[in-house]
């Protein structure tokens, strides 16, 4: 990672007439950004930016956003070039070593990470604690933060090696909690993992076998797994990845910090849009009710949104929503499946896309918008859906996460604030209150 000053910025302060000059920091790509580390020293003023809108929180050499053009880059790669050529674990060798691996470093990497896929024996006994009804995202906030608790001996976070085991033990590991999540809500006897199939197919299995009956694996639905996998492994500074080095950065532990992050992405407005998105199409119903559903979204009374649609970075069409929309014809034609929700979906995205209230605003489908169908025509229920975003991008939390603690200048991360509360006033005794 190089940055370099490329000039500065004066700022002038117009009641004292006092000018500031702030250096300016260059990107490889993209936007540079303007160094307000000393601002506070020399101005005693803050910045005020809620929400992060224009505020670069750390340097990064991972993933890269082109919002206006729809570009997606991992390490220089375009997502889909990744897509359509990698598997995922090559894009999670890419994300935290910095290149795609040989077939030697391949063939290494999917070793390390599939020998530890299997938990800890005792954390099936955190399962049980939880109520059958229990929505997975809460089992998964939990479990990955119970890790914590059984590897001890990858949390020394200063420590380089520790760091890398950490890193394969959260990725490999992920698909199997993710699995167990699902069955027990079910009834169903926890999956052991399987060595000898890939990451993907590993996962299908823990879902979908039982061991009544031999499992059949559909290579096509392994493939779309894997690619979704690949389409939601990293994107850059969101929400949960924001929180996960936020969490890092006080040196907590690898696991607590990734349970941060799926706690982060739940959200409707995050990861929890692919579980919206479906909850939504089902409540629309048909397409006659679709101007209904767009007049609400438009109504700034009614908190109704377009679940699916908008993104602070894209203002173009997400180009993971593309590959997303191609995969789910595949998946729906290759299952024999005529879903008229991905007619709804097509069709509401169709009249959206014309409508001035979204054009004008560039809310164009994200990687959301269609991953839902595609979850749902494999047989995932909906409650699954965030959950295996939160498997695919824990590689980009931990590569993240590393990068932040490899980082010489890191800090704490510590916001600043602009106060409007109460000045200092007297204390009121509570009998006199
Ligand atoms: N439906 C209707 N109107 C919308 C939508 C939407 N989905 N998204 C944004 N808008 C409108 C806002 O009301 C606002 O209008 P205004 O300027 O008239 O006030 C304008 O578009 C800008 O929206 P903001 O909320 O300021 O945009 P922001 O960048 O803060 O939000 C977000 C982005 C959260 C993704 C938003 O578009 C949204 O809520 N989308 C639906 C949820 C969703 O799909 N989330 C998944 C994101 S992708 C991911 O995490 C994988």
């Amino acid at each position: 990672m190089t940055k370099s000053n490329t000039g500065s910025f004066t700022l002038t302060d117009n009641q004292t007439g006092k000018s500031y000059d702030l250096p300016v920091l260059h990107a490889s790509v993209g936007p540079n950004v303007v160094d307000v580390r000393k601002f506070y020293a020399q101005t005693d003023h803050f910045t005020y930016d809620p929400g992060f809108t224009s505020t670069g929180s750390c340097e990064s050499g991972l993933t890269y956003i082109d919002g206006d053009k729809g570009i997606l880059l991992h390490r220089g790669y375009r997502i889909e070039d990744l897509a359509a050529n990698c598997s995922f674990l090559e894009v999670a060798h890419l994300l935290l070593n910095g290149d795609l691996p040989n077939k030697e470093q391949k063939a290494k990497f999917d070793h390390d990470v599939t020998y530890h896929t299997m938990v800890h024996e005792q954390l099936s006994n955190f399962y049980r604690g939880f109520r059958r009804d229990a929505h997975p995202m809460a089992i998964l906030c939990g479990v990955v933060g119970a890790l914590s608790a059984f590897y001890h001996d990858s949390t020394d976070i200063n420590d380089e090696h520790a760091r890398m085991v950490a890193s394969f033990r959260l990725i490999a590991k992920m698909p199997t909690l993710a699995a167990m999540a699902y069955k027990y809500s079910i009834g169903q006897p926890f999956n052991y993992p399987k060595n000898n199939l890939g990451y993907a197919e590993n996962f299908l299995h823990m879902m979908f076998s039982v061991p009544a009956e031999e499992y059949e694996m559909n290579p096509v639905l392994a493939k779309a797994m894997d690619r979704l996998f690949i389409l939601h492994a990293d994107h850059e500074q969101n929400a949960s990845t924001s929180t996960v080095r936020l969490a890092g950065s006080s040196g907590a532990n690898p696991f607590a910090c990734i349970a941060a992050g799926i706690a982060s992405l739940w959200g409707p407005a995050h990861g929890g849009a692919n579980e919206a998105v479906l909850t939504m199409l089902n409540e629309i119903g048909h397409k006659d009710n679709i101007k209904e559903y767009i007049a609400k979204a438009k109504d700034k009374d009614d908190p109704f949104r377009l679940m699916g649609f908008g993104h602070r970075v894209y203002k173009n069409y997400d180009p993971r929503a593309k590959v997303m929309q191609e995969s789910c014809h595949e998946v729906l034609e290759i299952l024999g499946v005529d879903d008229p929700l991905l007619e709804l979906a097509m069709e509401l995205e169709k009249i959206a896309l014309e409508d001035p209230y979204f054009v004008d605003r560039k809310l164009f489908p994200n990687v959301d918008f269609y991953s839902g169908i595609v979850l749902k025509a494999m047989g995932f229920p909906t409650s699954m859906f965030t959950v295996l975003f939160a498997v695919a991008r824990t590689t980009g939390w931990v590569a993240q996460w590393k990068e932040s603690i490899e980082d010489p200048q890191a800090k704490i991360g510590r916001p600043r604030q602009l106060y409007t509360g109460p000045t200092e006033r007297p204390f009121v005794p509570l009998d006199k209150r």
